[in-house]
């Protein structure tokens, strides 16, 4: 999923009308693995049947009693300032502490703070992920504190990320290693481009979406806090380790979402799930722009994936994860369009392990070139 692999990609089959999500699957040849770039493709909203929307609504209650419980109150959870200088100490103290972080955070390589600034614009992009579940038909927040049970979630959810940004932002301030005013302007930037998952406004789609999405985000959110650890950086392990944590919890409510929507409603969540695959998950950061590099997120992508924090591999094992834990394989009741989604979601792993070994290869070939990140003050990275 970095710029490597971008010749294997290819858009999804479309031919869609507006009226009906569940379209015809390929037999044949599948590329698969992140959705990196922006493709043109045709805008379809609200494909959900009204029927659908009912079987949406009558989980309310199951919502209520299953997935709100998985939320923290406020004094319950972490906060930033747990991990942080404490400012309200006298000066000197705070300036000792500060220190500490910084003498800590000297010792992370450059590709290395490139990429947990993309992690942290991607997650100082919240407005954009609470908009976008909220445009899902049957789970909208009417009134915006509506007492609906999939509107308190969604607030909830947003209230508990909203902590993630702030805490690495306030750490990379910190730090001083990065160019905040080229972050800000990129997460400027980033809100305002926003994001086009391709769901259709439909919450079947939407919550495969994220559930892929909290499962990466803890994969990546592990990765770095283990890299920090290895560079002698204890603090900003423990930040990215705690941050992965919550990554965990929201990533095992989504899961249970579609598991529930498998339950009630077998052939369209399979169905959905194998669209969403089909169309390649994008990451929500696709359309980040500093201003400068044109080929910014391919960039990012790469440091990323050069350091391991999230590969084509990385994927390939989320995939496979959930349609282990979906049993997916075991499925029954089907129709025959559910079959081959089934066929082909359960088919989709050893494909993309097969990109990868191809694009790995084609990397090999490929020299190494630098690129300036105008985030770490234009240093060159390796890639
Ligand atoms: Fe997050
Ligand atoms: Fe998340």
């Amino acid at each position: 999923m970095n710029c490597i692999c971008s010749p294997a990609f290819q858009c999804p089959p479309i031919g869609k009308t507006t009226t009906h999500p569940h379209h015809k699957l390929p037999h044949a040849t599948v590329t698969a693995g992140l959705q990196m770039t922006t493709t043109h493709h045709h805008e379809i909203t609200h494909s959900m049947p009204s029927k659908n929307i009912e079987v949406i609504k009558s989980l309310e209650p199951w919502v209520a009693k299953s997935i709100l419980p998985s939320l923290k109150p406020a004094d319950k959870s972490w906060q930033p300032s747990d991990f942080l200088p404490n400012s309200s100490q006298p000066f000197d103290q705070f300036a000792t502490e500060v220190q500490t972080l910084r003498d800590q955070s000297a010792m992370l390589p450059d590709a290395y703070l490139v990429v947990l600034v993309g992690s942290m614009i991607t997650e100082e992009a919240l407005p954009t992920y609470e908009s976008f579940l909220n445009r899902h038909d049957g789970i909208l927040d009417e009134t915006g504190a509506s007492a609906n049970p999939w509107a308190k979630w969604t607030r909830g959810w947003t209230a508990e990320e909203n902590r993630h940004g702030d805490l690495l932002r306030t750490y990379l301030y910190l730090s001083g290693r990065v160019d905040m005013l080229m972050i800000e302007r990129t997460i400027q930037n980033l809100i305002a481009s926003g994001m086009d998952a391709e769901t259709e406004n439909n919450p079947y789609m939407g919550f495969v979406y994220t559930s892929f999405q909290e499962r990466a985000t803890f994969v990546t959110h592990g990765n770095t806090a283990r890299l920090a650890k290895e560079r002698g950086d204890p603090l900003l392990a423990r930040i990215c380790g705690i941050i992965a944590s919550d990554e965990k919890r929201h990533e095992k409510a989504y899961i249970k979402i579609v598991e529930k929507l498998l339950e009630v409603d077998t052939t369209t969540t399979m169905l959905a799930i194998a669209e969403m695959l089909q169309k390649r998950i994008k990451m929500p950061s696709h359309l980040m722009n500093d201003g400068h590099d044109t080929s910014l997120f391919s960039h990012y992508w790469a440091a990323v994936e050069g350091l391991g924090v999230f590969t084509v591999g990385d994927y390939a094992n989320v995939l496979e994860f959930l349609v282990q834990r979906w049993r997916l394989e075991n499925l029954e009741g089907l129709t025959s369009e559910g079959q081959r989604a089934q066929e082909y979601v359960c088919g989709l792993a050893p494909k993309i392990r097969k990109l990868q070994e191809r694009n790995q290869e084609w990397a090999q070939k490929m020299e190494q070139h630098g690129v300036n990140f105008s985030w770490i003050f234009n240093k060159k990275v390796i890639l």
